[in-house]
């Protein structure tokens, strides 16, 4: 196992939209467990590969429940709606009240390859909508302007 180095906002990456992953390969297995092991470390609760520079669609996610691993992970369901308080290992220090999806059903594949469906409430739910952002180069930052917006608009 090995810590990798969290990529910071300004870097590139971030914003790129990541490639599908198209086999899962040894690379790939070692590169999850290192990722889960650099998000520990961080007291993390979601990590995305772009985020620590690789441009490729997985994230690891624990929110207490135990580690997960999703390879291209997509949001199939999203129902309700929850404001709470959001930061990012990639923005340190940033922390803000973002509005999401309450219930969140995501299908993905696991590292056997196997293809999975996860619910998650709350911050799971909260979890699966910022680590899928990430791979399509959305920061929790860039929902700021239009909620403020949503605000000001019903007062
Ligand atoms: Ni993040």
């Amino acid at each position: 196992m090995a810590l990798l180095k969290i990529i910071t906002e300004g870097d590139p990456v971030l914003r790129r939209k990541a490639r599908p992953i198209t086999k899962i390969t040894k690379r790939l297995k070692v590169l999850a467990k290192n990722m889960l092991e650099t998000m520990y470390h961080a007291n993390g609760v979601g990590l995305a590969a772009p985020q620590v520079g690789i441009s490729e669609r997985m994230v690891v996610i624990d929110v207490g429940k135990g580690p997960l691993v999703l390879i291209n992970p997509e949001i199939i369901a999203a129902e309700g709606e929850e404001r709470d308080v959001e930061g990012c290992l990639s923005l340190p220090g940033r922390n803000e009240y973002i509005t999401r999806a309450y219930r969140v059903t995501v299908s993905a594949l696991d590292l056997n390859g196997d293809k999975i469906n996860l619910t998650g409430e709350g911050l799971l739910a909260r979890a699966f909508q910022h680590e899928i952002d990430h791979l399509n180069g959305i920061l929790f930052i860039d929902h700021l302007d239009s909620q403020k917006q949503g605000q000001n608009d019903n007062p």
